[in-house]
């Protein structure tokens, strides 16, 4: 096996982690805007199975680079480039909700299938579309479970009650709830703007006198764990919590979560950032070699 991990400046300790997981080198691929806003990207070394590691957070700008890092390796005698994107963009533009929208998880998808010979991600947003295969038709696609990375922090002792802020959340909840045996709670979500959601949260009674540990795939603007929050305080538990697989939220969103009662917010490292403490290395390893994705 010739392989080697290929990781960015932005989340060089993450492509570390993994390539040392993997018994791999770890290169950096070198990025130099030009004055234009054009970027010069270079491969510093060859391998005949590349795995490309990249978050796609912040996706514009990522995305043109990773797709010249791909290339540049294909043209330094790489037979199959991996894109390991633990987090993965616009995979929440399943279809035009108004006429004249483009539907962005196709076109991305698209992109992806066309210059990557296998994805391996970690809870992509799939909502009306089922498989992340249908999303990149034609290559092996991986859509890795965080939740039992989220479950091993839960102190269930605790017996908290996990809650799902939306119906989209329900996999999750249920996922990490089930072995452990723990009560849940699953709202119902209506967002009616990028950071305005109207959210009911059913059964809320049970929360009374307990602790209760939100569960998301996503935080983004931290909206629908702030409006769940506050309900859960008002409904009498005694402290609120959360657990989500990507956290993309800034500094004053995160501020906003803990102003509103939100004791603390944890996530993996699937995208870098001060919450994303729990470590992703280990289940993308295992992935890749369980499905034979290192093989020249
Ligand atoms: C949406 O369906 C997701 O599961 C998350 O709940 C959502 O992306 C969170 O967004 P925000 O943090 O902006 O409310």
């Amino acid at each position: 096996m010739n392989a080697a991990l290929f990781g960015f400046a932005e989340s060089a300790s993450q492509a570390a982690a993994l390539a040392q997981a993997l018994g791999l080198a770890c290169h950096e691929v070198a990025v130099r805007p030009f004055p234009d806003g054009e970027s010069l990207v270079r491969v510093p070394a060859a391998a005949e199975t590349a795995i490309l590691y990249r978050s796609l957070d912040n996706p514009d700008a990522k995305l043109v680079e990773l797709l010249l890092a791909a290339s540049a390796l294909r043209d330094l005698g790489a037979r199959r480039v991996v894109l390991v994107a633990p987090y993965l963009a616009y995979m929440r533009q399943d279809m035009a909700f108004n006429p004249g929208e483009a539907v962005s998880q196709r076109v991305i998808g698209g992109l992806l299938a066309a210059h990557f010979d296998a994805l391996v991600t970690l809870d992509p947003h799939l909502h009306r579309i089922a498989t992340l295969g249908e999303v990149v038709p034609g290559i092996p696609a991986l859509a890795l479970s965080a939740a039992p990375l989220l479950a091993g922090v839960l102190d269930a002792g605790e017996r908290p009650v996990l809650v799902g802020p939306d119906s989209e959340s329900r996999p999750w909840v249920e996922a990490i709830a089930a072995p452990l045996g723990l009560d849940v709670v699953v709202g119902e979500k209506v967002r009616n703007g990028d950071r305005a959601v109207d959210l009911a949260l059913p059964g809320i009674g049970i929360v009374t006198g307990r602790k209760a540990v939100l569960v998301d795939d996503v935080i983004s603007s931290g909206m629908t764990l702030i409006a769940a929050t506050r309900q859960l305080l008002a409904a009498g538990a005694t402290g609120v919590e959360a657990l989500a697989t990507h956290c993309l939220a800034s500094g004053d969103d995160l501020a906003a979560l803990h102003a509103a009662g939100v004791a603390r917010v944890r996530a993996t490292q699937s995208v870098p950032g001060p919450v994303a403490t729990l470590p992703v290395a280990g289940l993308i390893a295992q992935a890749l070699h369980g499905h034979g994705l290192l093989a020249g």
